[in-house]
């Protein structure tokens, strides 16, 4: 029988990719999206629904209609620099609505969930690369709300024979660009694309600090390709299908880029120069990331394949150029309309 995987968040960034992967792996995919950056979805692949996981009416609707099997859930404010500034809103989209929608799972009986965490659950590195066992320390209400849910998550698992899998996600990066999926946010507030817009639209790129201890001053991340990610998602799916119980994993290359490294590959692949300007530190930001993605090589059978450097930032490039196309696309037809 095929499985239904509800998937919260289907129609944005991480969330897409892995929808279609799911899809494309044979899982029966329902989408719940409330489509909060406007995206245009029109997949034949997953019944969309447009919603908010918050509402408790349409949720139970939901898993009265269809015969949800695992949930994944990707739904969550994302800034790390906002969520500083304004953690409430970040508690109550984060925490609050995740621990509403575990409920709402107890009380139909859907017992397993891959949950979207972060690799900002672990604060400032006390050495690297960062395993598992890592201390977490969160250095922002972003990472804390991440490591609440996996709190929650664990006794609810231990109390209500829930299975989770919590995917901590280095920098998310790179697009599908041949299925019309990529990165998509309103602000845009991500280094690679903001980088791409500067040096394509001739305008000044800033970088956030060059006083760090790191080999250039400016911060370390390490940057994973989202198709990569996906996969990640279906062998975690593999996983939990197979009964096995709950488990954490880290999901990087182990590999670093500074953002004045980014700005030589982006360079590169715009054939361009981007002018530049060093800001002071941006809230929240830790120097250093880098992931130890042993376990889930070892337990998953995981490991990054498409998150070389070269090609993260030429598909990031050309899911630019594709969002162009498209919005020129839209603006034409505006004009014959109104004509
Ligand atoms: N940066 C700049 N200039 C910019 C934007 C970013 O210098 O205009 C720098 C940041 O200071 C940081 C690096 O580029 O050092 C990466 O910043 P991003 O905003 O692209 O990514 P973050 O590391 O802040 O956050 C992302 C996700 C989080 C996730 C985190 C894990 O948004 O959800 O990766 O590192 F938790």
């Amino acid at each position: 029988m095929t499985n239904t995987v509800l998937v919260i968040g289907g129609a944005g960034y991480i969330g897409s990719h892995t929808a279609y992967l799911l899809a494309q792996s044979g899982y029966r995919v329902i989408i719940l999206d409330s489509l909060r950056y406007n995206q245009t979805v029109n997949h034949t692949w997953a019944t969309f629904i447009n919603g908010d996981c918050a509402d408790q009416v349409l949720l139970a609707s939901i898993f009265q209609q269809y015969n949800i099997d695992s949930v994944m859930h990707f739904a969550s404010l994302i800034e790390v620099g906002e969520s500083v500034k304004n953690p409430k809103n970040f508690y109550h989209n984060n925490v609050i609505k995740s621990i509403q929608l575990l409920d709402c799972m107890i009380h139909y009986g859907v017992k397993k969930i891959i949950f979207s965490s972060s690799c900002a659950v672990y604060g400032v590195p006390q050495y690297l690369p960062i395993n598992e066992s890592h201390p977490t320390a969160p250095a922002n209400a972003y990472g804390k709300n991440k490591l609440t849910v996996e709190f929650v998550l664990e006794d609810y698992a231990q109390a209500y024979g829930l299975r989770y899998v919590s995917l901590r996600y280095f920098n998310a990066a790179g697009a599908h660009v041949g299925q019309g999926l990529g990165e998509y946010h309103i602000p845009e507030t991500h280094v690679i694309p903001l980088l791409l817009r500067a040096i394509r639209e001739q305008k000044v790129f800033t970088i956030f600090g060059d006083d760090y201890q790191t080999s250039d001053g400016s911060c370390v991340r390490d940057y994973i390709h989202v198709c990569d990610l996906a996969r990640a998602h279906i062998l975690s799916q593999c996983f939990l299908d197979a009964g096995n119980y709950s488990d954490i994993f880290n999901l990087g290359t182990g590999q670093g880029y500074t953002v004045k490294e980014l700005v030589t590959h982006a360079q590169i692949v715009c054939n361009d120069y981007v002018n530049l300007i060093i800001n002071s530190r941006r809230a929240g930001d830790v120097p250093v990331l880098l992931a130890d993605y042993n376990k889930a090589l070892s337990v998953l059978g995981w490991e990054p394949i498409q998150s070389d450097m070269k090609n993260i930032m030429q598909s990031a490039y050309d899911w630019e150029l594709y969002l162009e196309q498209k919005q020129q696309a839209l603006n034409s037809t505006t004009k014959q309309t109104c004509v």
